[in-house]
């Protein structure tokens, strides 16, 4: 297994161009499972998770060639012929999931396993699944799978009102309804840039569909006809984005970031000019500049266009380098902390309560960490930026599910960063 040995404390500056969002591209590649012909993706990240759906299209019968050297890959569904998404695949990408509802809408069947709970919580699927029942579907689990069947005649269009907010539940009953009979109202439907755009290259192939990136979403189904996509180009990585700007913000340097898309990561950029940083924007650039005191700032996560859960720990672990207490409220996840103790381990002073943690400002000192999620990881990472002398990370397997090329990224701009073997 890899590690990162990070030797902290320097200044940084320069330019990153940030990668396609990799929470848009796993329903992207799903959606193919509705193509008709091949299927061209641009701007697909070079990361764990994307290899992982492409083997499980092809698994499935698929055939896809991924050019990750351009960041392209042609996908063909036209002879997909199985349609269980085996635990082998899930348990290694929860994400799999968003083959549910493609695989049903497309062969009135389909087996896929139950995606396990992870680090960040149990991460249940059961509003996906009444959903689906609600269109129509038979769905039974037994021995870890979900066995799902549509009606003679496939999925009926059906109004759906989800409890919760559910970024995966929307794109998983969008592409469905894409082919289902009829019409689907979506109520309460998640707002993300990565949902908006499955609907987007939807209509783009000739779908019905009104409310794209709005609460509630209305689809015209197609009644079992596949689709044809238009070329498909994924819009940038607004996490990974975040990431970057924390990474300068620790090191209280500047830094511009390109190819990126400034509207999808306001709540993001709001928050950390009121600790103190500056920002200049162009369309599709962030710039960021060093603040004269770096301010504590209080964050409550929330769906979009909130603060994203994602940059909850990012946020973190910049927050030892304020100047005073920020109380950090995590309302999306129950087990979301797990990057607390390693934070502590370095010397950072975070008190625990249910899901608030206050994170008092002061030095941190490099040591040894261990990542146990991805979002968790990249913070352990900023913080041995930020950190006197070096810090290892240890399995960074989950970093490699997000974030492509981290370390060059961050070397382009002067980290000392570098990717060692464990002995
Ligand atoms: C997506 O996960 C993202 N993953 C996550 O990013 C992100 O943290 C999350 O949305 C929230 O923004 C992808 O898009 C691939 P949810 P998802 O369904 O869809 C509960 C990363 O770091 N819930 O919106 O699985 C759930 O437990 C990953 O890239 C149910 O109770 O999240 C959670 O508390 C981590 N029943 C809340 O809803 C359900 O059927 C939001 O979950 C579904 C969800």
């Amino acid at each position: 297994m890899d590690y990162l040995e990070i030797k902290g404390g320097d200044k940084l500056s320069g330019e990153i161009r940030v990668s396609g969002a990799k929470n848009a591209a796993l329903p992207i590649l799903a959606a193919t499972i509705l193509a008709k012909n091949p299927a061209r993706i641009t701007n697909l990240p070079n990361v764990a998770d994307i290899k992982t759906f492409l083997k499980l299209l092809n698994l499935l019968g698929g055939e896809s060639q991924f050019d990750a050297e351009n960041h392209t890959a042609i996908v063909d569904t036209r002879d997909l012929k199985f349609t269980t998404a085996t635990y082998e695949i899930v348990k290694t990408m929860r994400a799999s999931i968003l083959a549910l509802g493609p695989l049903l809408a497309r062969f009135g069947e389909c087996r896929v396993s139950l995606p396990g709970g992870c680090a960040i919580g149990q991460r249940p699927v059961d509003l996906h699944l009444k959903a689906l029942e609600k269109m129509g579907a038979e769905i039974v689990i037994s021995e870890g799978y979900i066995y799902a069947k549509a009606p003679t005649g496939g999925l009926k269009g059906a109004t759906i009102v989800f409890d919760k907010i559910t970024v995966t539940g929307s794109e998983n009953i969008i592409m469905a309804a894409a082919l289902a009979r009829g019409e689907t109202r979506i109520i309460n439907a998640a707002k993300e840039p990565e949902v908006e755009q499955i609907c987007e290259i939807l209509k783009a192939a000739g779908v019905k569909i009104k409310g794209a990136g709005e609460s509630e979403i209305v689809v015209q189904g197609t009644a079992g006809e596949l689709v044809d996509f238009a070329a498909i180009d994924v819009i940038s990585d607004r996490i990974e984005t975040g990431t970057y700007l924390c990474a300068a913000a620790i090191a209280n340097s500047p830094l511009t970031l390109t190819c990126a898309a400034p509207r999808h990561l306001t709540a993001v950029t709001d928050k950390l000019a009121e600790m103190g940083f500056g920002f200049d924007f162009t369309r599709d650039s962030i710039s960021i500049k060093p603040a004269a005191e770096i301010r504590a700032a209080n964050v409550v996560t929330s769906e979009y266009p909130g603060f994203p859960t994602d940059m909850q720990a990012q946020l973190m672990a910049l927050a030892t380098q304020a100047n005073g207490a920020s109380v950090i409220e995590e309302r999306l996840f129950e087990n979301r902390f797990m990057h607390v103790s390693e934070l502590t381990r370095m010397g950072a002073k975070i008190a625990l309560r249910g899901n608030t943690a206050t994170v008092t400002g002061g030095g941190l000192i490099g040591a040894d960490v261990m990542a146990t999620d991805l979002r968790a990881s990249s913070a352990l990472v900023l913080a041995a930026l930020a950190a006197r002398g070096t810090s290892r990370v240890h399995r960074i397997y989950h970093l490699d599910r997000g974030y492509e090329n981290l370390e060059t990224k961050l070397r382009s701009i002067g980290a000392k960063i570098e990717r060692k073997k464990e002995k």
